[in-house]
């Protein structure tokens, strides 16, 4: 039981409300969601539909489904993350009057928490009844992470000063759409067809759904039970309704007044796309039918989570804010990434499965997300990367139309892998729908080629690289040296027509041609990674690097072109050693910040304001999120001046400050993606500047600081790039020639940090306190000693062993 567990309860661990906030009602089902990494469900109240208050949504990994709408005459193709049927739908009717909800009762306490290290929801009501019966109502959940198919609800009624008749109505609904973000709701957002329901004996019923196009199966089954006080199972009076796409169940009986009656709901999740199943529906059925209790469940479920925070925990004992933080959002990137994740074919959803913002497309966001991963659970990101792998022959075919060689991967991604980003959205500040050029952001293929280079230097996984890895990086350089052309007047190469992370700027003022020339992150990317892809070569037997080439037609001239492009890529500067964002961003206006700061307060979507005012964010030096200087963050600086310097650039170590600087005064962080960056690279520059970056990307999903879009689900990069900040930030975790670098700054108040991290296969403690770093390296058998350097010192710690660092 949770109290039971000392140590694993109490203010770092629980996300609390005490009162009910309509409007804050869909920021808190974001929030306090539940899941486990297969699928995953709002915190929404249980007897709530669709009705602008509460947003009930369940969603899985890889359940698409492509509807058109037809706007305006024009056929839009839109690919969504389904919304599957509602299981948590339990309503109380007392006396036989209208079911409780919270229109028709006084509240009279209330509480509304997430237990972070369960990823449990639990709701306390006491309320009167227009009756004025009061009754006291606690309901708890969760989706188990012991057995992913299985979600469990619990409900205990206390008649405070009324003894009586209740009825208790179970449901599963399969008439739900996707509704949840106000913005998409001209967009088609039916996407369930009914199959049927059923029951299975007298305690379960169950509801089948298949999505429209795409044709999966989604089967829910629910047994509900009342328990008396002394445990056992109430012969209730069952009575039950079904159509075509919803099903209940009505449980009547009598309570006593002080005498609590619980209620269990356990349901099972099944679809198609599952493994080692018969059908959904018959294995629903079945699963539920052998579930034991909801505190049995639960503890399986504690027990599981255990051993993940076990990996993943990150202790911070001088801050208590920050701690429960950083806890909440390792809570919500294990709900959306957990082992169960691994071995499904699932790619990491921007908003991670409790929201419809982006249509729960994956973008590049895995760079931030994948750091995190790579040291505690790799198995994860490995999974995760297999996505990629399997959409391989969709990227080859997207640069083959596109008039390119080798993989050229979309900037959003769903289903099957082809390019998923709308060509047109809605400008909710002008209620104009605008043209969408963002899918010009080509840099997300070099981004996946960095990804899985960086999980092969944190586990060492040699078969990945062999099997997976090499081919996916060496045709995406094969993408990079066709779209790059050669321009002899400059002895360089350039690349054309794309755009680098910085949204706001899609091509140049007046002009009718997409995208940008020379996006500098885009090019010194493909710098890097053309001189990774030589090195990956290297690393490959003569057999294998024939075979690679042979079967993704890789030819000794491309090979050429990358040893040529890794020292003569072209990246624009301007002004004293300012990398330009783009070619000729030194030509644009200046912006009057101030003005619009002004008129507007919240100036971080000023494509959207500009845009409303009849003017061109193309127009002006402004930056949605770090493009350039994503580079510093990205690459530790000694890495960067060699790049710099094999490109025949200089670098001089006061760039950093320079260019963070430079383009600190002209970015409206439209994205908190640009916080983390920020943050990262002021780390080692100004550290208290950092720190107020950090909370701030730290907190913007619990106090939704992009006013109202948490709600639409929680920032997976923002949560996961906070843990990784940590690590790479503060901690300066680096790795080079298979040596793990860590080279801390000075930030009171992670004073006492410590956390497990595992590379190369072998678990370690780290731990920060009074000026030492603490390197454990835990022994399980296999471990190998690892290589820890700091302040120039390198150290082999043993399998068992550690070494302390003076810093
Ligand atoms: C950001 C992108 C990001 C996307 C999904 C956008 O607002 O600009 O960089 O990939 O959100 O999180």
């Amino acid at each position: 039981m949770l109290e039971e567990r000392a140590g694993t309860t109490g203010p770092n661990w629980t996300l609390a409300y005490d009162s009910f906030e309509p409007e804050q009602e869909g920021l808190r089902e974001a929030l306090t969601s539940t899941g486990n990494g297969y699928f995953c469900t709002r915190g929404t109240l249980a007897w709530a539909e669709a009705d602008g208050v509460s947003y009930p949504g369940t969603y899985t990994h890889g359940g698409f489904n492509r509807e058109t709408t037809i706007m305006n005459g024009v056929p839009v193709l839109n690919e969504d993350l389904v919304n599957l049927p509602n299981w948590l739908l339990l309503e109380l009717r007392i006396e036989g009057e209208e079911a409780v909800d919270m229109s028709n009762v006084e509240l009279l306490s209330y509480r509304h928490e997430y237990d972070v290290r369960n990823a449990a929801l639990r709701r306390v009501s006491r309320f009167r009844d227009r009756a004025g019966r009061e009754t006291t109502l606690e309901t708890r959940r969760f989706v188990s992470m012991a057995d992913m198919h299985q979600a469990a609800m619990q409900w205990t009624v206390t008649p405070e000063n009324w003894s009586g008749r209740v009825e208790v109505i179970s449901s599963l609904d399969g008439r739900v759409t996707n509704g949840g973000v106000a913005r998409y709701s001209r967009l088609e957002g039916r996407h369930l067809d009914p199959v049927s329901p059923r029951t299975f004996g007298p305690e379960i019923i169950a509801l089948e759904a298949r999505t429209r196009q795409s044709r999966i199966y989604v089967a829910e089954a629910a047994r509900t039970r009342v328990y008396g006080e002394d445990g056992g199972v109430l012969d209730v009076r069952r009575g039950l309704y079904q159509m075509q796409d919803y099903i209940h169940q009505v449980l009547s009986f009598e309570v006593e007044e002080g005498r609590p009656a619980r209620i269990e709901k356990m349901v099972s999740f099944y679809t198609s796309r599952d493994s080692a199943i018969n059908e959904p529906l018959t294995n629903a059925g079945k699963a539920v039918g052998r579930y034991g209790t909801y505190e049995e469940a639960f503890e399986r479920h504690a027990r599981a989570w255990d051993e993940l925070w076990d990996v993943c925990d990150v202790l911070v004992p001088r801050d208590d804010r920050v701690q429960l933080l950083l806890r909440l959002h390792i809570s919500h990137v294990l709900q959306v990434c957990s082992p169960h994740t691994a071995d499904l074919d699932a790619g990491v959803p921007a908003r991670g499965l409790n929201g419809e913002a982006y249509r729960g497309h994956i973008f590049w966001d895995e760079l931030f997300i994948y750091p995190f991963l790579n040291f505690r659970l790799p198995e994860i990101t490995r999974g995760l990367l297999m996505y990629r792998y399997r959409r391989l022959n969709e990227a080859r075919a997207a640069a083959k139309e596109a008039g390119y060689e080798g993989a050229m991967y979309p900037w959003q991604s769903g289903s099957d892998g082809q390019e998923e980003t709308q060509t047109v959205h809605l400008n909710p500040k002008s209620g104009r729908w605008e043209p969408d050029l963002s899918h010009n952001q080509r840099h997300v293929s070099a981004d996946i080629f960095y990804n899985i280079w960086r999980y092969y230097e944190a586990t060492g996984d040699f078969e990945f690289l062999l099997d997976y890895g090499a081919e996916m990086m060496l045709d995406i350089a094969r993408f990079w040296a066709s779209i790059a052309h050669y321009n002899p007047e400059r002895d360089r190469y350039e690349i054309h027509g794309v755009m680098g992370p910085d949204e706001f700027h899609e091509k140049y003022p007046g002009s009718d041609e997409e995208g940008l020339r020379n996006n500098a992150y885009t090019n010194v990317m493909v710098a890097w990674l053309s001189e990774i892809s030589l090195e990956v070569l290297d690393l490959l037997t003569e057999r294998h690097r024939k075979a690679l080439s042979a079967r993704i037609g890789l030819t000794d001239d491309e090979v050429g072109t990358l040893e040529e492009m890794s020292r003569k890529m072209f990246v624009p500067f301007h002004g004293d050693g300012i990398v330009s964002q783009f070619e000729g961003y030194e030509d644009l206006e200046e912006l009057d910040w101030e003005s619009y700061r002004e008129k507007y307060g919240n100036i971080q979507r000023l494509d959207r304001i500009l845009k409303a005012e009849g003017d061109d964010p193309d127009k002006y030096k402004l930056t949605k999120q770090a493009d350039a200087v994503l580079l510093f963050f990205l690459f530790p600086s000694d890495v960067l001046r060699r790049l710099f310097e094999r490109l025949g650039y200089d670098y001089e170590p006061e760039m950093v400050r320079k260019n963070v600087d430079y383009y600190d005064g002209r970015t409206s962080h439209g994205s908190t993606l640009s916080f983390i960056a920020h943050a990262g690279i002021l780390a080692g520059i100004h550290p208290e500047s950092s720190w107020t970056r950090y909370m701030v990307a730290l907190e913007s999903d619990v106090g939704d600081v992009q006013g109202g879009t948490t709600q639409e689900g929680i920032h997976m990069g923002v949560m996961a790039g906070t843990l990784d900040l940590i690590q790479r930030g503060y901690l300066g975790t680096e790795i080079r020639d298979g040596t793990l670098y860590f080279d801390p700054k000075p930030v009171g108040n992670l004073d006492g940090l410590s956390f497990p991290m595992r590379f190369r296969g072998t678990p370690l403690e780290v731990t920060l306190e009074g000026g030492e770093l603490r390197v454990a390296a835990q022994a399980d058998g296999l471990n190998q000693p690892v290589k820890v350097g700091v302040n120039g010192t390198v150290e082999e710690i043993e399998a068992g062993e550690s070494h302390t660092f003076v810093l």
